[in-house]
C-alpha cells in the first residue's frame, strides 16, 4: 500500500491497465466551463476521466484531451451507453457509440459501460457491446447501477464476463453483497457518489475526528478508505484547489480502527435509485 501513488493503476482481469482513481464527471454549466474543469483535472494528475453519453460532457473531455497536448494513450476514458439506445436495438447502440468517438475525439474507448440496465435489454445489449469489444474500439466493458441478478443474466447469456462495477460506494453505503459477487470472479469496481454526502457530516463526525489523526480532511480520509478497500473513486468538484486537494491520499494509511470504524458505519442505504423498481 506504502508504494502506490496517483499513478498507480488496477490491473483488470484482461489486463487491462485502470488508474486506482479517476476523475468524475465535467463540471460547469457551458462547454468553456466544463473544459476549464477538466483541464485543472489534468493538470492536477488525473488520467481517467469518467463520462458518458447522457452526461453532455464527452465533448468537452475530447477537447481538453487534445488541449493538455498529452498523448491519448496516457489517459483513460470511461464512457456509458445510455438507455434510449439500448431500447431501439443495436442499430441505434452502434450510432451512439459512434457519436460519443465522435465527441471524445478518439477511436477508441477506455471502458465502456451499459449506464442502466434496461428491463429485458440487458443480454441483447450487452452482446452488442461484446462486438465493440472484439473489434478493438473498447479495451474493457462493465455495469453500472446494477445487482448480482444483472450478472448472472450476463454471464449466463454472453461472452465476455464485466470487467468493472461502477456503482454506489461510501461510508453509508458499501454494496457489500455486490462487491463481494464482483471479487469472487475477478471484477474491478469503480465508486461512485463517494463524497457527495460529506457535507451533512457535522462538527464532530467520526470522519473528521480520522482526519484530525492523520492531519487529513474526511474527503480524503474517505477517498483513502475507498483505496484500502480495493475500489477506483471518481471525486469530482467544481473548484480547482478541492480537486486538487482529493489527490492527495496517497502518503498515509488508514489504520485497521479507523477502517473498521468507517465500515460501522454502513447501513447498505443508497441515495441511488433502484433498478428493480425503477427505470428511465
Ligand atoms: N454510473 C452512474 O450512474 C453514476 C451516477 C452518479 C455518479 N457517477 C459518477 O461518479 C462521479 C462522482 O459522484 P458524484 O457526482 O456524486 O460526486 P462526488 O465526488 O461523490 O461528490 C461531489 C460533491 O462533493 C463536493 N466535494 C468534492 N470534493 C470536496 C472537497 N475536497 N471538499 C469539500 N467538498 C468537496 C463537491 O462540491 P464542490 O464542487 O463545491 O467542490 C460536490 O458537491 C460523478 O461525477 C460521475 O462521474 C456515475
Amino acid at each position: 500500500m506504502k508504494d502506490i501513488n496517483k499513478d498507480s493503476y488496477y490491473e483488470l482481469y484482461n489486463r487491462v491497465r485502470m488508474p486506482v482513481v479517476g476523475y468524475g464527471d465535467a463540471q460547469g454549466r457551458t462547454i468553456n466551463e466544463q473544459v476549464k474543469n477538466y483541464l485543472d483535472a489534468i493538470d492536477a494528475g488525473y488520467r481517467m476521466f469518467d463520462t458518458a453519453f447522457i452526461y453532455h460532457s464527452e465533448r468537452a473531455l475530447g477537447i481538453a484531451i487534445k488541449e493538455s497536448g498529452i498523448p491519448r494513450e496516457n489517459f483513460f476514458i470511461v464512457s456509458k451507453m445510455w438507455d434510449t439506445a439500448m431500447r431501439r436495438g443495436e442499430v441505434d447502440m452502434m450510432r451512439q457509440f459512434e457519436e460519443s468517438l465522435k465527441r471524445l475525439q478518439t477511436d477508441y474507448i477506455d471502458c465502456y459501460l451499459l449506464h442502466w440496465p434496461v428491463i429485458g435489454k440487458i443480454v441483447d445489449a450487452w452482446k452488442t457491446c461484446e462486438k465493440f469489444y472484439y473489434t478493438g474500439h473498447v479495451r474493457s466493458l462493465g455495469l453500472s447501477n446494477v445487482k448480482r441478478h444483472h450478472f448472472v443474466e450476463i454471464m449466463r447469456n454472453c461472452d465476455v464476463l464485466p470487467h468493472v462495477q461502477e456503482d454506489e460506494f461510501s461510508p453509508w453505503c458499501m454494496s457489500n453483497d455486490v462487491r463481494k459477487f464482483d471479487e469472487f470472479y475477478g471484477i474491478r469496481y469503480i465508486s461512485m457518489m463517494s463524497l457527495c454526502r460529506l457535507k451533512y457530516e457535522s462538527e464532530d463526525s467520526i470522519l473528521r475526528v480520522i482526519g484530525k489523526k492523520y492531519g487529513k480532511s474526511m474527503y480524503q480520509v474517505v477517498l483513502r478508505w475507498n483505496l484500502q478497500h480495493g475500489v477506483c473513486p471518481l471525486p469530482t468538484s467544481h473548484n480547482s484547489k478541492r480537486l486538487r486537494e482529493n489527490l492527495d491520499f496517497f502518503d498515509f494509511e488508514l489504520a485497521k480502527e479507523d477502517m473498521s470504524a468507517i465500515d460501522a458505519l454502513n447501513f447498505e442505504g443508497p441515495i441511488n435509485w433502484d433498478p428493480d423498481l425503477f427505470d428511465f
